[in-house]
């Protein structure tokens, strides 16, 4: 998913392509009604917050973007992710908030009762827990792939509508008890988060749509100075056909070669940094199939794009182990294995959050 080497844009040039690249770019159908819900979202976030300072609110990308190669679309590339990576992350960057509710419950109660309630002690490591976890509540706007994965649903079969429920009198159907516990905790947990506001969910398809949904997310974003972080897990398409040089009509087979010229997409991290949302946290990802170069271009992303933290990834390990490169640090992340239900992103998003906490206290100071 890497340009080729000798591309190494002047400023110009990239706002250039940048420009090319959106003034080529298919209107969005629907952007009036995601500029309001994003407005409300993160308006609706600002207001509830600990001590008047809004919520921490971030984007998560995820799923791969596709290159069409015909306006009216039959073929098209498409960029290997399966979404997991960001909807397992949307998780647990709630399930952090409500760990921390439940510990805190724990904990009040062990303080008022003591040793009256057994197993309730007062227990000074779940206090650093609870004010660790207070601190990792964020409100997530989930940038995803039509047909990706989705928060809450990983435990569900492939195909859940055929195989969770079934038919039962007349037009009722019911769940299977096979997966009754599975389907009521997707569903309410989904609700939840999307009812109390905590969770938007933005679908793209094309290459098109996700930068310019991108952009649009950044503007509001940026209003809300460092509180806000992107989480750049998608994987994004390196080539493009510019509408404007597309056929409009489905390509013909027949002849033996196929000519499609691609054009190089411009990379939106520089742009996100220096002008859509500069003093927001931005985390990008470096996937690589070879494990000998991965460190040394996830740290060359870190400085050419200006990231706050690269996460390394190789294909083969990427659901085990990932490795966080920030400017003085490489910190190698593992899922714990004595837990079979855990997931790398746990302690990833628990870093990460922690990572940005400090952020947030070092601008403050620097005000
Ligand atoms: O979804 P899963 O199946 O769970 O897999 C997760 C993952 C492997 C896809 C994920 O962990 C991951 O590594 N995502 C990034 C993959 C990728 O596209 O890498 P890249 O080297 O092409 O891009 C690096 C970064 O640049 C990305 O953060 C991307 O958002 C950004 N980019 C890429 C191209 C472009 N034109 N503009 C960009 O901003």
């Amino acid at each position: 998913m890497d340009a080729p080497n000798g591309s190494q844009d002047t400023e110009q040039t990239l706002d250039s392509q940048v420009k090319a690249f959106f003034d080529s770019a298919p209107p969005l159908q629907n952007r009036n009604d995601i500029i309001q819900k994003l407005n409300h979202f993160i308006q609706l976030n600002s207001l509830s917050s600990e001590n008047g300072i809004g919520k921490r609110i971030v984007c998560v990308t995820s799923g791969g973007t596709t290159a069409p190669l015909e306006q009216r679309c039959v073929r098209y590339v498409d960029n290997f992710s399966s979404g997991h990576r960001g909807a397992t992350s949307t998780e647990y960057l709630f399930l952090h908030l409500l760990l921390f509710l439940f510990l805190s419950m724990k904990l009040f109660l062990g303080y008022l009762f003591g040793d009256l309630l057994e197993g309730n002690e007062y227990n000074v490591a779940d206090c650093v827990e609870c004010r660790y976890f207070l601190k990792a509540g964020y409100a997530v706007i989930f940038l995803y792939r039509r047909g990706s994965f989705q928060p809450f649903c990983r435990s569900l079969p492939d195909d859940p509508l055929l195989d969770c429920f079934e038919a039962t009198e007349g037009l009722n159907i019911q769940v299977g008890e096979a997966y009754s516990k599975a389907v009521k905790t997707a569903i309410v947990d989904h609700h939840a988060a999307v009812n109390s506001g905590l969770l938007l969910k933005l679908p793209f398809s094309t290459i098109f749509e996700y930068l310019q949904m991108l952009q649009i997310i950044s503007k509001p974003m940026k209003d809300i100075g460092p509180r806000a972080m992107f989480f750049l897990a998608a994987a994004v398409s390196d080539f493009y056909v510019p509408w404007k040089d597309m056929v409009e009509h489905k390509i013909q087979s027949g002849s033996h070669i196929l000519d499609v010229k691609l054009v190089q997409v411009p990379k939106m991290l520089s742009v996100l940094r220096k002008d859509w949302a500069p003093v927001a946290f931005c985390i990008s990802f470096k996937l690589e199939t070879d494990s000998n170069i991965l460190i040394k271009k996830a740290r060359g992303a870190l400085e050419k794009y200006n990231m706050h933290a690269v996460v390394a990834n190789e294909l083969s390990t990427r659901k085990e182990q990932v490795v966080v490169v920030t400017i003085d640090d490489k910190i190698t992340v593992q899922r714990d294995k004595s837990k079979a239900d855990d997931d790398v992103e746990n302690p990833l998003i628990k870093l990460l959050s922690q990572r940005h906490s400090a952020y947030i206290e070092d601008s403050k100071r620097m005000r």
